[in-house]
């Protein structure tokens, strides 16, 4: 009989290595996939330590067309099923559109939309036996157009609509379904996106071990949608009052300055 896992994407680092611990810490057994090798075997051996049972290291690209059949082998052949699935790897890009690279920006879709939907549908099967649950990673920009980061903004709407979908789907299967919609949270992703610290200064930050305690606690209970932090869920909750005309620029300014969108000294 396959051993139930808990599958984690971006597990090297903020919110998913934080979930990793959540998870970990509730006893789950691990599949923490990434392309550092390194930072996940190191996370890995820190949660061995804690007397849970040693998550398997994924090292996968999820650029790659073929990253969701080189997961399901390896489970295959170590005889693991997802029981979760975690979609947490993605990445942003700041700036205007018309002049960030093109490649990069269809990278963001194939991560953040493309891998996402392969892994969140290719185990349902898995899920529904072992009464499981499905978890991607949206954003409060998933309820938002967002000038100068158009396309991060436009995966994360994807995120919300495809995973809500699920969630009502999936319900009659048994299968708990949960987006998780974190506001700002300073992890690696600001650096990535080239969006410096500023994220750390605002009033609605939350840090990546809440985010991932509030999220594994709003999966287990079957949630829709988790909102870490109050200023947030006011956010998402009272955004629809606000017509877009309204909105779009206020939401260009907070992206800062400038024509091209790009952060200060670059
Ligand atoms: N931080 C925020 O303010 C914030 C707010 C709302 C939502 N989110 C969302 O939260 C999720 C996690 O972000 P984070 O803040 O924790 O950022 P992070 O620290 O940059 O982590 C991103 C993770 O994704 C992995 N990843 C990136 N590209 C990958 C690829 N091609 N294949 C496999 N893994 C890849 C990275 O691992 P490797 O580099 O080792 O591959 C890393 O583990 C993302 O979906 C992000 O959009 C973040």
């Amino acid at each position: 009989m396959p051993e139930p896992v808990a599958l984690i994407t971006g597990a090297s680092s903020g919110i998913g290595a934080e979930l990793a611990r959540v998870f970990a810490r509730h006893g789950h057994r691990l599949v923490l996939a990434a392309r550092r090798t390194e930072r996940l075997e190191l996370l890995a051996d820190q949660l061995a330590s804690n007397a849970a049972a040693r998550p398997l290291v994924l090292t996968v690209d999820l650029l790659k067309p073929d990253a969701g059949d080189v997961i399901q082998s390896a489970l295959e052949r170590e005889a693991l099923e997802p029981q979760f699935v975690i979609n947490n790897a993605g990445f942003g890009l700041a700036g205007l559109a018309a002049l960030q690279p093109r490649e990069r920006q269809l990278d963001m879709i194939d991560l953040n939309v493309r891998a996402l939907t392969d892994l969140s549908l290719r185990f349902v099967g898995t899920m529904e036996r072992h009464r499981g649950g499905l978890m991607n990673v949206a954003s409060v920009a998933g309820f938002l157009p967002g000038p100068k980061h158009a396309v991060y903004y436009a995966t994360k709407a994807y995120v919300v609509s495809f995973t809500e979908a699920l969630h009502e789907e999936w319900r009659s299967r048994g299968i708990r379904v949960t987006t998780l919609c974190p506001g700002p949270v300073p992890t690696e992703f600001q650096a990535v996106a080239g969006t410096g610290n500023a994220v750390v200064e605002t009033p609605m930050t939350t840090f990546a071990d809440r985010v991932a305690l509030d999220a594994y606690r709003g999966l287990i209970a079957g949630k829709r949608l988790v909102v870490p932090g109050f200023l947030n869920k006011l956010l998402v909750y009272g955004i629809g009052l606000v017509p877009h005309a309204a909105l779009l620029p206020q939401v260009a300014k907070r992206h800062g300055p400038g024509t091209n969108g790009a952060p200060p000294g670059r």
